[in-house]
Formats: C-alpha cells, sequence, structure tokens
C-alpha cells in the first residue's frame, strides 16, 4: 500500500471512532461562507487539529472543522475551512481532505471560494458558478508517482466541472430569482494579490475570475472520479484601469454580505441532487 493510501487509512480509522455516516456530498466552504454550517443537521464536529494527517488552517477567516450531517435528505461532509497553497502547505496537503472525503463515500463535491472579478460585467457581490479553470499555481496536486487504485495518471479534464450539475445550479438560481454569472476561473498561488499588469494579462488570456483555492480541490476529486460543482462569490472587481486598492477585511464583508445568496443556492442544489 502506498503512503498516501496508509495515511487516508488512518485518518479514516479515526472519523469512524466519531461517526458512523456515510455521505454522498461533500461541500468546501471558503472565505466568509462558513454560515452554509448552521444548515446541517445532527451535526458531529470535528476539529481539524484532532484528526490525524489533516493540516491545520493558519487563516484567521477559516475555520477547522469538518462536519458530518444532513442538509434536505441528503448525508453531507463539510469542510469549514481549507487549506492554501500560500500557508506553505503542498498541494498534497491541500487536497488531502478531498481524497479523505472519497474513502467516506462521496461522490459529489461542491467548492466554493472568494475571488477577484476580472469579467468588466461583474460587480462585487456576485456569484460566479467556475465553469472551467486555469491552473496557474505553477503546481499540481497529483505530481510524483501515481497511485493507480485512486485514479489515472493523466485525468481527462473536459469536464471538470459537472455539466448535469451546473445545469441543476442555473435552474435553482433561475427559481430563487437570485442572479449567477458564469465563468472561467484562475488560482495563483497568492498571497499578495495581484498587480495591474497581472490582472490585464489574466483577463488577456480568458479568466473571468481569480483567486488562491479550489482548483487542486478539483483536480483531485476529477482524478478520484468525483463530479464537481464550484461557485465563487466576487469580492472585489480587478479592472486593471480603474483598480482600488483592497483589504481582507472588504474581501470578509462582501462575502459576508454575498454568502445568503450563494448559501441558499447551494442548499437547494443539494436538496435536488439525484
Ligand atoms: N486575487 C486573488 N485572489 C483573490 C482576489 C484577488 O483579487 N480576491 C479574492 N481572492
Amino acid at each position: 500500500m502506498s503512503e498516501l493510501t496508509n495515511k487516508i487509512n488512518e485518518t479514516m480509522n479515526f472519523i469512524r471512532t466519531k461517526t458512523s455516516v456515510k455521505p454522498t456530498i461533500g461541500i468546501i466552504l471558503g472565505t466568509g461562507l462558513g454560515k452554509l454550517a448552521k444548515e446541517i443537521k445532527n451535526q458531529v464536529v470535528i476539529e481539524y487539529e484532532n484528526i490525524p494527517h489533516f493540516p491545520v488552517s493558519t487563516v484567521e477567516s477559516h475555520h477547522g472543522k469538518l462536519i458530518f450531517g444532513t442538509l434536505g435528505d441528503k448525508k453531507i461532509v463539510a469542510m469549514q475551512g481549507r487549506f492554501h497553497k500560500y500557508e506553505g502547505y503542498s498541494l498534497q496537503q491541500v487536497t488531502f481532505p478531498v481524497r479523505v472525503m472519497k474513502f467516506l463515500g462521496v461522490k459529489s463535491l461542491l467548492i466554493s471560494c472568494a475571488a477577484g472579478g476580472l469579467n468588466p460585467m461583474f460587480r462585487k457581490g456576485d456569484v460566479e458558478m467556475i465553469v472551467d479553470h486555469i491552473n496557474l499555481l505553477g503546481d499540481n496536486p497529483l505530481i510524483g508517482a501515481n497511485e493507480d487504485s485512486l485514479g489515472p495518471r493523466f485525468p481527462d479534464m473536459s469536464e471538470p466541472y459537472s455539466k448535469k450539475l451546473q445545469s441543476l445550479a442555473e435552474q435553482v438560481a433561475m427559481d430563487l430569482k437570485l442572479p449567477l454569472q458564469k465563468g472561467v476561473h484562475t488560482s495563483v498561488s497568492g498571497p499578495n494579490l495581484e498587480t495591474r499588469a497581472e490582472y490585464r494579462f489574466l483577463r488577456m488570456i480568458g479568466a473571468d475570475s481569480v483567486g488562491m483555492s479550489t482548483i487542486p480541490e478539483n483536480i483531485v476529486a476529477v482524478h478520484m472520479g468525483m463530479e464537481v460543482l464550484a461557485f465563487a462569490i466576487i469580492t472585489d472587481e480587478c479592472f486593471p484601469d480603474a483598480l482600488k486598492p483592497v483589504s481582507l477585511k472588504e474581501v470578509i464583508d462582501i462575502a459576508d454580505k454575498a454568502e445568503p445568496k450563494l448559501t441558499a443556492i447551494m442548499t437547494e442544489v443539494v436538496k435536488r441532487m439525484k
């Protein structure tokens, strides 16, 4: 057995001493989006610091809890707080919880994040459904010997975000009368925000939004055969010719304000998932 599979098994053994729930849906809650956790019923909460092989979130705006429970009639597991490359973690560490989710029984992964808006039609507080991505992290969680029992060496990336789940989310947004932008997301390592020249470059290569997470988790989920649906809350407008300084406080305030929209969409998507 590989070192990675060993670690996953050790983590699984620990989790199984806390809960026997077998979730089919996994949710990663990003910056300012932790409140969806309140909607989860019958909660079993495990702090990351107690989970073997889980990194510990070093960002204040991120909690560090794995929450098991039900949303509607679905068994789910949610990560309240996630890990980033800029914290100093390898992408293998960042994505370890996604591998554990798969072993727990998760088939569909919902991801949320905060992002800068590059598309001039986007505004602060908009919710964007991510339809494709450009990985600019300069790194990949699949680098290294491939564990064939977990997934293929060269995963196909023609549909990294499930078309079926995207249609469902569009229908939900329409029914709830909530506007939903669509776009291509790109991830950079951070932690600094981008320069004007960098935002101009990212827009030119076809990105609508930019963040510092989400793509590694997507890649590992695709590697393990999970379907993925991802959303970004646009927390700042990254228009190179009209750029204003942004603080973390503003990013979190905007994410907080937009959060009820995304929570409503994600909760309803989970309820309607087959
Ligand atoms: N750039 C990168 N990541 C971000 C941004 C940004 O402008 N806003 C929120 N996350």
